[in-house]
């Protein structure tokens, strides 16, 4: 079947792509520069994660970003994005818990942010924050297997739902959200056989991080995939450049310049 061209990623050409077995691609940015020249590769999705707590403020999880945050990182990859489906992250401590708080917050993001649509982690226990964003025609996409908004409840990063009883509570997870209109399920860090049970259970696309390759898409942190940080090194992490040492020969060498009077030279002057 010959693959459709989309001008424009939208939630249905996610659908459709996975009915017509083509892969979706998803990377996370946070700013306008790096989202302008993902957006132009190509990408199909850019996630606004909260990882912007990690790898831009520098926090050991995703717990402290607020939702200020969020909007200003998401605001700035919108103003950048022409083709991609912009996803932002509903940060820890948003919808959790109060469906009415949930609600506003979406409606913050959408408004504020002009993103396309929002990512809220777990299954039962948010299905009603979930129905109320959804009623008010915010889409939603799922996050299931390591979620980690609650690492102190797992205590670990450690690959999720090995055992059959978390495996087959991820599996009704999925289904619920999927019945609940969800358009997209994240499956983090989650043994590759139950990724492909998921995606085989469900209609909607399920775009997998460290959950092997039998999903309809992949999704990436975009500095650890340009190989900026050297400190997080799972296995399933691909590293397509080593931006690390390539930065760091410049910034030496931009030194080296400044201390040795070699820049500027004549032609970088008025
Ligand atoms: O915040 C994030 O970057 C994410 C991805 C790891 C899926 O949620």
């Amino acid at each position: 079947m010959e693959k459709k061209h989309y001008k424009k990623i939208t939630t249905k050409a996610l659908f459709d792509m996975k009915q017509q077995g083509e892969k979706i691609s998803m990377l996370t940015a946070y700013d306008y520069t790096m989202a302008r020249i993902l957006d132009a590769a190509g990408i199909d999705v850019i996630l606004v994660g909260d990882s912007a707590s990690n790898v831009m403020a520098g926090h050991e999880t995703t717990l402290p970003i607020t939702l200020d945050q969020m909007i200003y990182h998401a605001s700035s990859v919108v103003r950048a994005v022409e083709r991609a489906l912009v996803v932002v992250d509903m940060p820890f401590g948003t919808y959790q818990g109060n469906s009415k708080k949930a609600l506003e917050s979406a409606i913050r993001i959408m408004k504020e942010s002009g993103g396309h649509a929002v990512k809220m982690e777990g299954g039962a226990e948010i299905a009603e924050s979930v129905e109320r964003i959804l009623s008010a025609g915010i889409p939603v996409m799922g996050h299931l297997g390591l979620t980690p908004q609650s690492i102190y409840k797992f205590g670990t990063y450690t690959v999720r739902a090995k055992e059959e009883k978390e495996a087959k509570k991820l599996l009704e997870d999925a289904k619920l959200l999927e019945e609940l209109g969800v358009f997209s399920i994240v499956l983090e860090k989650i043994p590759a056989q139950l990724a492909k049970q998921v995606t085989e259970s469900v209609r909607i696309p399920v775009i997998g991080i460290g959950a092997g390759p039998n999903v309809d898409g992949q999704v990436l942190v975009m500095h650890d995939m340009l190989g900026m940080t050297k400190d997080f090194s799972p296995r399933f992490l691909r590293r397509y450049a080593d931006l690390h040492s390539i930065m760091t020969q410049a910034f030496k060498q931009y030194i080296r310049d400044v201390k040795t009077l070699d820049f500027p030279n004549e032609s970088e002057q008025y």
